[in-house]
């Protein structure tokens, strides 16, 4: 069972594991970066019902675990969760066959990992898995002989030699020139942009969005999915959250890597502090594509820690994705934003389009109105702008 296949029933029961603002454009140098977790998260054994693995962890991380291992078989939440009518999963905490097959492989994993990883996520679902649920146990002459399929490019590492490559200096600022350099983009403090959204959870419907970001380092995007069903993610300097109308967990207060997304969308509006923001630049990764285009790879850390790959078209210096990998219980669950459509405002370069794609999900945001440096109330950024009934 492929998500591609289930669209109606994922979004039904609608899990996200990261936030869907994405969204890029510009600013100023240099925000505050300082990150903080809610001072005290949720627990997973605290709010589920029937937690016997994967205790101690936050609830966000709970679900962003789902999310790593129905992506690493190719399933949807449906196959380890029985489903009642309409597709909609009732219970979540009842046990089913393959649900207790996953505990049991999840302590599998655990402790190959711990006898000959050192504990680290070294062997996943995935390492087996790869989107089977059935592993292979015999190699494939097929394969074998078959032509070498494209790495993902979000996959490619450094190799021991590594490529020699512009340095990640030179790669930015060619970026922050594209865009119309950092004197322009320090004229832009706020902005505020409506248009449209289309996802799994609104069958591909297009259906107002609204996107706002303040510097430093806040934003939030509001889907209006119906009359009654809202989706908002919210960053508002130092906390982040993800409210979704009719899903597990109504309103997501987010940690660790989750956090780190919410943040980074939030300063990328704001790309002329990108070099502050984040930290440990690395380059010298093999020449890869995205959408067929040739582009230039470099990867960094978040704040809190998250391995960020950011590519950019060799041509134009522009960037056009932001693949980010948040730590789960079981490894790294990889989501991205892709950019498209940049158009002159204000004498800078902003995306109109943004694509995210996660491991249970993907949305299109398409922007109509984008205007610069209209004040924003304060209320429009975190708690504030959470729908009344927020509790986690
Ligand atoms: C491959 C099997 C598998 C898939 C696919 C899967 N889950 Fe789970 N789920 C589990 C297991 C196993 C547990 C129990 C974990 C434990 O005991 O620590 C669980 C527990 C849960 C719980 C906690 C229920 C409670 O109250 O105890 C929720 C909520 C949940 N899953 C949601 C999801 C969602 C949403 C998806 C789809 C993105 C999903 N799951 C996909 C295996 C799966
Ligand atoms: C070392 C390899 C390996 C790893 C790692 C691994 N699995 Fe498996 N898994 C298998 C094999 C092999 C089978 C088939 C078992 C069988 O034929 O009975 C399987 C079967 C399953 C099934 C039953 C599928 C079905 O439709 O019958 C589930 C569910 C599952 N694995 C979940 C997981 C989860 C979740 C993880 C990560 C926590 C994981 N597996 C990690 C090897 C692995």
């Amino acid at each position: 069972m492929k998500f591609s296949s289930k669209r109606g029933i994922l979004s039904a029961m609608g899990m996200t594991a990261v936030c869907f603002v994405g969204a890029a454009a510009h600013g100023q140098a240099g925000s505050p970066s300082g990150q903080a977790t809610p001072a005290k998260p949720l627990m997973s054994e605290q709010f589920f019902k029937n937690v016997q693995v994967l205790k101690g962890i936050p609830v966000d991380q709970f679900l962003g675990t789902m999310g790593f291992i129905a992506a690493s078989l190719s399933v949807n939440c449906t196959e380890c969760h029985s489903a009642g009518g309409r597709g909609m999963i009732r219970d979540y905490a009842a046990d089913t066959p393959k649900k207790q097959k996953a505990r049991q492989m999840m302590l599998m994993v655990k402790a190959i990992n711990q006898a000959n990883f050192g504990g680290t996520h070294r062997v996943t679902c995935w390492t087996c898995h790869r989107s089977d649920t059935q592993p292979p146990e015999t190699p494939s002459l097929a394969v074998q002989n078959g032509a070498v399929p494209d790495r993902d490019p979000n996959d490619i590492e450094v190799p021991d030699e590594p490529i020699p490559s512009p340095t990640a200096d030179q790669i930015l600022d060619k970026y922050i020139q594209a865009l119309g350099g950092a004197e322009r983009l320090a004229g832009i403090t706020s902005f505020t942009a409506k248009g449209t959204y289309a996802g799994f959870d609104t069958n591909l419907d297009k259906v107002p969005a609204e996107v706002y970001a303040k510097f430093p380092g806040q934003s939030t995007a509001i889907v209006h999915r119906s009359e009654k069903a809202e989706n908002i993610t919210t960053y508002d300097g130092r906390n982040g959250w993800i409210a979704m109308t009719n899903t597990v967990l109504p309103v997501k207060s987010l940690t660790g890597g989750e956090l780190d997304g919410a943040q980074l969308d939030a300063e990328m509006f704001f790309p002329a502090g990108i070099k502050k923001y984040l930290r440990d630049w690395q380059v010298g990764f093999p020449p890869t594509t995205v959408d067929d285009h040739l582009v230039q790879v470099v990867q960094a850390t978040a704040p809190g820690g998250s391995r960020v790959k950011l590519f950019f078209d060799a041509k134009s210096g522009l960037l056009v994705r932001v693949a980010r990998f948040a730590d789960t219980a079981l490894g790294f669950n990889p989501s991205q934003v892709d950019y498209s459509d940049y158009r002159d405002l204000a004498g800078v370069k902003v995306p109109f389009h943004w694509t995210l794609t996660w491991t249970d999900g993907r949305s299109d945001f398409d922007m109509t109105d984008v205007q610069t440096n209209v004040p924003i109330d304060e209320g429009k950024f975190g708690e504030s702008v959470l729908p009344k009934a927020a509790t986690p």
